[in-house]
């Protein structure tokens, strides 16, 4: 997670216009953001960069370095907040990613004297430099030798005081550089400097790079320069909150509308990929890697294709050891943000077992998209919300589009659902009282019982937990008391489901269906859809407005719920 900003510029800019760079890059985390110049200014705060920019005084520089955190190593306090520097406080370093082999590298740098400020990996590599530097190494040289005995994952940008050089190395965390008019930005994403510049260059792996004002040069561990071309992008326009209380209201609306565009992309411009990860996936056995919400998706996307006769399989990416993939197996990827540490590694150990690696994701350009030989993209538009809900409906729209499935009436059956948001308002005021939710579902059932129970926790922060309904008289069932609520997805009066409810009915709990028939438990709501898998993927916007209202009636950070990032960039 966290996000890295630098600027290198001819002409001096503000301290703000390096923060409204950085600003862009909150998704990545919220917990504490800094920056350093050429000027001296070093300036730390706990919390987002949205709750003080304007009250940050300004300053003007033509070098500077800015890092937006989610704490790691080390607690959420101004001593961990980056930029963090050596002994001398020469160096100044911002960093996203994890060293980790720093206490090895730390009780090194001890043993010689070094004195450390933080509890952080990050801070071993001012101290390094300074070490490396002091016993008579250019800098570049010591970042050679820091590429080449570190372990872990890194994106950094480092500064010298009072110099207009920056001086940046990436592995694994992505890293890329921005060709402005009169100088470079350098940062985590595109989106940081993509109101600025849309020419850029992606670092690849191990990769160091020298930038002062006027040129830049990126060489390999070795040092051997590498000759790059800036490429160009293009980028969807930048979403606002408009009239809308929290993002996450906003995106859930904007829902039937995303999806007309997504159907109108597959259908034309995305024709051709689709056309052909339908073959390779005809002949090939299917197994998806993603995360939360997009695992979710997948989850629910496996019974899709399963349906239409191809085998597929989901697996969280974290676990991805556990799996063996080889050149028979089509990967696909499923990411909203493209970024996600434990999903890139997955598709480095699928693409070292020779397997085809596609994705589905919505930030274009992304790591994922570039790892992957096909890519969809879902075409949701920025989702600036921590919580995935437009994605989340993209991503399981575009898998069933994938199996062959006829998807032209989900829009209006969103379109349904979001109109009766009033109705769950009301119950969710209920809800909001529980200290635990039970979310039942069966088969797509389940995916969707994971997914709301999800979407529950994080942002009204009630424990839930998502179940197979038929599991629950396994255990779970023990936790049922009289009043307890049970969220319980039925379609089509599916007799395993009823059967399941009522057995929780039968101690006490409050039953709240979404379904297609009516149920006469405490609360329903009927989603008008005799097509089971549009009924599903039509459930999730359900869950996602019966989160949002329990979460808005508790009064939570809705958008940045704590704890949490847009983009989890570290194992
Ligand atoms: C979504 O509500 C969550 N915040 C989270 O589970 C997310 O889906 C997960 O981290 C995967 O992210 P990605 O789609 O960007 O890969």
């Amino acid at each position: 997670m966290c996000g890295i900003f630098g600027m290198i510029r001819q002409s001096p800019f503000s301290s703000n216009e390096l923060l409204q760079g950085l600003k862009r890059l909150e998704y990545r985390g919220y917990d504490s953001f800094g920056f350093a110049s050429n000027t001296g200014e070093l300036t730390k705060h706990i919390g987002s960069i949205s709750d003080f920019i304007d009250k940050i005084n300004q300053s003007e520089a033509t070098t500077g370095i800015s890092h937006t955190r989610w704490a790691t190593h080390g607690g959420v306090t101004l001593q961990n907040s980056h930029p963090h520097s050596d002994c001398n406080e020469r160096f100044f370093v911002v960093h996203n990613g994890i060293i980790e082999n720093y206490e090895e590298l730390k009780n090194e740098l001890l043993s010689r004297g070094h004195v450390f400020k933080s509890q952080t990996d990050t801070e071993v590599i001012p101290h390094f430099i300074e070490e490396h530097v002091k016993s008579g190494l250019s800098i570049e040289d010591a970042i050679k030798m820091f590429i080449k005995i570190s372990k872990g994952t890194f994106a950094v940008l480092l500064m010298e005081k009072n110099k207009n050089i920056i001086y940046a190395m990436k592995r694994d965390s992505p890293l890329v550089l921005g060709l402005m008019k009169d100088g470079f930005a350098i940062a985590s994403d595109i989106y940081a400097f993509s109101n600025i510049t849309n020419r850029v260059i992606f670092f690849d792996d191990n990769e160091y790079a020298i930038i002062n004002q006027n040129d830049f040069g990126i060489y390999d561990s070795y040092g051997k320069q590498i000759k790059k071309d800036f490429m160009t992008f293009s980028w969807n326009k930048e979403e606002n909150l408009g009239n809308y209380e929290h993002y996450m209201i906003k995106e859930i609306i904007e829902e039937p509308v995303a999806i007309e565009r997504l159907i109108n992309s597959l259908n034309n411009e995305q024709h051709d990929t689709v056309e052909k990860i339908s073959s390779l996936i005809k002949i090939r056995k299917v197994l998806f890697v993603a995360c939360g919400t997009a695992y979710h998706a997948s989850l629910l996307g496996t019974s899709f294709l399963r349906f239409a006769g191809i085998n597929a399989d989901a697996v969280i990416a974290s676990e991805y050891q556990n799996y063996m993939a080889d050149k028979n197996t089509c990967v696909i990827a499923v990411s909203q943000s493209g970024e996600t540490m434990d999903v890139i590694k997955a598709l480095q150990a699928a693409r070292a077992s020779s397997a085809v690696i596609c994705s589905i994701v919505n930030v274009p350009h992304s790591t994922i998209e570039r790892m992957s030989s096909l890519s969809i993209n879902i075409k949701a538009g920025q989702e600036i919300c921590v919580a995935s809900t437009k994605v989340f409906t993209g991503q399981a729209a575009a898998i069933l589009y994938l199996s062959g499935a006829k998807i032209v009436t989900l829009q209006k059956l969103l379109d349904s659902v979001i109109k009766q948001k009033d109705v769950i308002k009301k119950i969710s005021e209920d809800l909001c009282k529980a200290r635990d939710i039970y979310v039942l579902g069966k088969s797509e059932g389940y995916a969707l019982a994971r997914e709301i129970a999800l979407k529950i926790k994080e942002i009204s922060y009630i424990h839930a937990e998502g179940m197979m309904a038929g599991e629950l008289k396994h255990g779970t069932i023990a936790l049922i008391e009289p009043g307890v609520p049970v969220i319980s997805i039925i379609f089509n009066n599916n007799e395993d489901m009823i059967s399941s409810t009522k057995e929780t009915e039968a101690r006490g709990a409050d039953i709240f269906a979404i379904t297609n028939k009516p149920y006469p438990g405490k609360w329903n709501f009927v989603i008008d859809s005799e097509d089971k898998k549009l009924f599903f993927i039509a459930a999730g916007t359900v869950g996602q407005l019966i989160a949002y209202y329990t979460a808005k009636a508790l009064g939570r950070p809705i958008d940045k719920p704590r704890n949490l990032a847009k983009s989890v960039t570290v194992k």
